[in-house]
């Protein structure tokens, strides 16, 4: 959730701590702040609630902190209301320990009444300022030996990063359970939570391991594990383009991303499929042949939109290649007691390879015996580490909390593992896998025609952006891409709005429909085009405005329905969510849009939700 950043050169710290919090700035953004060692003795803190600029104005662009050696942080709080006070780093009594902290210190309170008793003054209503006055109370002029003894008492997830005024140029990072790299370049060292933070500067970069501590100083990264030992950790070579984690000219990140999907698709098939275009081929993730025809049951662990994708793979996984699939939401399913059988492959998907629930099914799983494929966005993640197969969504890095681009690889990616999966499958026939395939390989041309035609969708966002309340509805597969759709509106607008299988409305939810109120109807499937149509008139007869998205062949049977209507190119049935997404992220964003929301960074959000 939170972003952490740390560097140590010859460099003025501060203004680089800014840079890379602003890249940071999507995992929280209450508050933000930077302490700086001055290189004589004292630590120079200043944090400001509020966007990452008020700490920028309250430093004068990091100009005001002088020292070659600091951390940063940008907040999503937890413990304690996003204040001044409350905002990190957190210094202790003594004036000479700092910290930036992501996660929760489970014992603080133990902890807290423990130091209490000992004459220790707090000063925030955080738990993570237990950290910063254990650390304090263990110093004894070596720094590392004090955060060895800290850590041993806390419970919970964290990551770390710590300075002490003594020790000028030595920044310490920890990591437990929550994401963490180091790197170096001849002359500085960096301390980050992600990797955009510090791509600037250099590109290796090693991913701290659970229970690792390490030691930052220019030039060097030196890390530890729990019992001590020097561990020898691979960095890994991040080719991400800087580029591609700018706006590039788009007004936001989120409309730039949606923008990108022509291409995220086609990285995410390439390579995947034969050349002779007859069959996938999924080695690259560890998938062999043989692993591939042992798997008898799919069970799809992920959260919010991954869950969403998930849905859409689960109608993909029993309608096409016939094998039994269930979804749960990955903070349930732990709680769901999941009944495990031979030949079940577990699939994590997730784009930050980081939240923690998701970290926790994937564990649950391993534990109960499953193999675990995971479909995830950012190389080197925890979950990509964790996974006995990884299947990378090649999406690039996506800085918008509401995800786009990385929905539509993951939906890509599961597209593919279905089709692989169906080719054991006896009862699908050679030219059904082609005509699938086929159509999956035009289908980065026919997302750049959808996202051509942008006038319909600004039309609809134009008349409906100030509808208190707003209702998707959808049959089978447009019912999985009405999930998604409902997510994203609420998320960036603030609209209200819940996704109905179209049949279920009836059963209660139709009593809230009345004159004005919007109901968008997802409705590609053609097979379910009639029954959609019935809903339709269900709710028009209440009162309802219906804006309807469909396919070109379909356009005519909604055209008396349908208030608005917009169409999509056809496709293979089985590939229609992953056209249906491009209109209904750009009618959210353009309803933002209307609405003045903070679209890149809504309220109360995260990027990557690394707390349970
Ligand atoms: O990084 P993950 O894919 O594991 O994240 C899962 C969800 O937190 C994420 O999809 C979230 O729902 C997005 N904000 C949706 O736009």
């Amino acid at each position: 959730m939170c972003g952490i950043v740390g560097f140590t050169g010859d460099a003025q710290a501060a203004p680089i701590l800014l840079y890379g919090l602003e890249r940071l700035e999507y995992r929280g953004y209450d508050s933000a702040g930077i302490t700086v060692n001055s290189g004589a003795g004292t630590l120079l803190t200043e944090k400001a609630s509020g966007r990452l600029a008020n700490l920028a104005v309250r430093t004068d662009n990091g100009t005001t902190l002088r020292g070659t050696c600091g951390i940063g942080h940008t907040r999503w709080a937890t413990h304690g209301e996003p204040t001044d006070n409350n905002a990190h780093p957190h210094v202790a009594s003594s004036g000479k320990i700092s910290i930036v902290h992501n996660g929760i210190i489970e014992n603080y309170r133990k902890l807290k009444d423990w130091l209490l008793d000992k004459g220790v003054k707090f000063h925030s209503e955080t738990d993570t300022e237990v950290v910063s006055q254990l650390i304090d109370y263990y110093y004894e002029g070596d720094l590392l030996n004090a955060v060895r003894k800290a850590v041993y008492k806390l419970e919970g997830s964290y990551a770390l990063g710590i300075v002490a005024a003594d020790e000028p140029s030595t920044i310490i990072g920890v990591r437990k359970e929550g994401p963490l790299i180091a790197a170096y370049t001849e002359d500085a060292a960096y301390l980050a939570s992600d990797v955009t933070a510090i791509l600037k500067y250099c590109r290796d970069v090693i991913y701290l391991e659970d229970d690792s501590i390490v030691v930052i100083k220019p030039g060097s990264v030196t890390c530890y594990n729990k019992y001590g030992k020097v561990q020898n950790l691979t960095p890994v070579t991040i080719d991400w383009d800087i580029e591609a984690a700018q706006k590039g000219g788009y007004a936001h990140y989120m409309l730039k991303e949606i923008y990108e999907q022509p291409r995220v698709l086609r990285d995410t098939l390439a390579g995947r499929i034969t050349e002779d275009g007859g069959s996938v081929n999924l080695s690259e993730a560890g998938l062999t042949r043989e692993i591939l025809r042992s798997v008898r049951k799919v069970h799809i662990v992920g959260c919010g939109s991954a869950y969403h994708a998930g849905v859409v793979a689960k109608y993909q996984l029993e309608s096409f290649a016939r094998i039994a699939c269930e979804v749960t939401l990955a903070s349930e399913f732990r709680y769901s007691s999941p009944v495990v059988q031979p030949g079940t492959l577990c699939v994590v998907i997730s784009q930050s390879g980081e939240t923690a629930d998701s970290i926790a099914a994937l564990r649950e799983a391993k534990s109960l015996g499953v193999s675990v494929l995971a479909v995830v966005n950012v190389r080197g993640s925890t979950i990509s580490r964790e996974a006995d197969y990884v299947l990378y969504t090649n999406a690039g890095p996506e800085i918008a909390v509401a995800t786009s681009k990385a929905y539509s690889a993951q939906v890509a990616a599961m597209t593919l593992l279905a089709i692989a999966l169906a080719e054991f499958n006896s009862g699908v026939n050679r030219e059904s896998l082609l005509a699938v395939l086929g159509d999956l390989r035009k289908l980065p041309d026919l997302a750049e025609k959808v996202l051509a035609d942008v006038a319909p969708v600004q039309l609809a966002a134009s008349r409906y952006f100030n509808r208190g309340s707003v209702f998707f509805i959808g049959r089978g597969l447009d019912y999985a891409a009405a999930l998604e759709a409902s997510l994203k509106l609420k998320e960036i607008s603030y609209i209200h709005s819940e996704a109905y299988a179209g049949g279920e409305l009836k059963h209660g939810t139709i009593s809230l429909i009345e004159p004005g109120t919007l109901v968008v109807a997802v409705a590609l499937c053609s097979k379910l085009a009639e029954k959609i149509e019935s809903n339709i008139k269900e709710v028009k007869t209440r009162g309802a405005e219906v804006l309807a998205v469909t396919s070109e062949s379909l356009a005519g049977d909604f055209a008396d329905s349908g208030d608005i209507v917009i169409t999509v190119p056809d496709t293979h049935e089985l590939l229609t969510p992953l056209l249906a997404a491009l209109p209904l992220q750009l009618f959210a964003y353009y309803t933002a849009l209307n609405n003045g929301c903070d679209i890149d960074k809504p309220r109360n959000l995260a990027k990557s939700v690394t707390v349970e």
